[in-house]
């Protein structure tokens, strides 16, 4: 499979979203996290650490061998065009949003642009999710269901957990904390929802 993560919105969890499906797809077959962002996040992480997949620079795809499965990380605020491109070329465009007022408005205009594209092509993710009594990720799930966009059943909850595999260049089911494995939980589900919804 390949799976595109993007949105037009910098800082609202692609490249964790990407390292994350990628450590997913990663047990299911031999995984390649393409690292398209100008920032170099996703490469940085992995030589930080131990990814158990490869990270390689969208410039060096020639050092890509065989692999069952990729994951794009991309920059944010692409152009229009590019954004389209992505999501043909994939499929399945993972568009990552946190729940604020502001995000959710600058996560419409990313989809706006996509409605050319076959239904199924492309799922929302609403990411770092402020934890109960917080309304917020419920609310902006209401108003997207409502207006008919497609959403992950799942949410990524907001987790300490996250920032420091961020530091550590592992997947967050390796770094110590209490809340690790509920952190990996979030991302095994959204995995399991693209995998289970794939074309056989
Ligand atoms: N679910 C989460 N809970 C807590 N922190 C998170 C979560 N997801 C991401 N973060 C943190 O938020 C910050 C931004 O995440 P990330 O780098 O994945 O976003 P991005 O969309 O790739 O940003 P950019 O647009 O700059 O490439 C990072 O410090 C990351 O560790
Ligand atoms: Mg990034």
């Amino acid at each position: 499979m390949i799976i595109t993560v993007a949105s037009f919105k910098g800082g609202v969890g692609k490249s964790t979203t990407a390292i994350h499906l990628a450590a997913f797809f990663a047990k299911k077959g031999k995984t390649v996290l393409i690292d398209g962002d100008l920032n170099r996040s996703a490469l940085d992480w992995a030589q930080r650490g131990k990814a158990p997949f490869q990270v390689i620079d969208e410039t060096d795809l020639d050092q890509m061998g065989e692999v069952k499965h990729t994951v794009i990380d991309t920059p944010a605020r692409p152009s229009d065009a590019d954004l389209t491109a992505l999501a043909r070329s994939s499929d399945l465009l993972v568009i990552p949003t946190m729940t604020d007022a502001f995000s959710i408005v600058a996560m419409v205009k990313t989809v706006n642009v996509l409605t050319s594209l076959p239904k199924g092509r492309y799922k929302i993710l609403l990411t770092v999710c402020p934890p109960a009594p917080s309304k917020e990720a419920e609310k902006a799930r209401n108003a997207l269901t409502e207006v008919g966009l497609p959403l992950f059943k799942t949410n990524v909850s907001r987790l300490a957990a996250f920032q420091k595999s961020a530091l550590e260049g592992v997947p967050v089911y390796q770094v110590k904390d209490a809340r690790s494995q509920q952190a990996w939980a979030d991302y095994a589900a959204v995995g399991k929802e693209i995998w289970d919804g794939r074309s056989k």
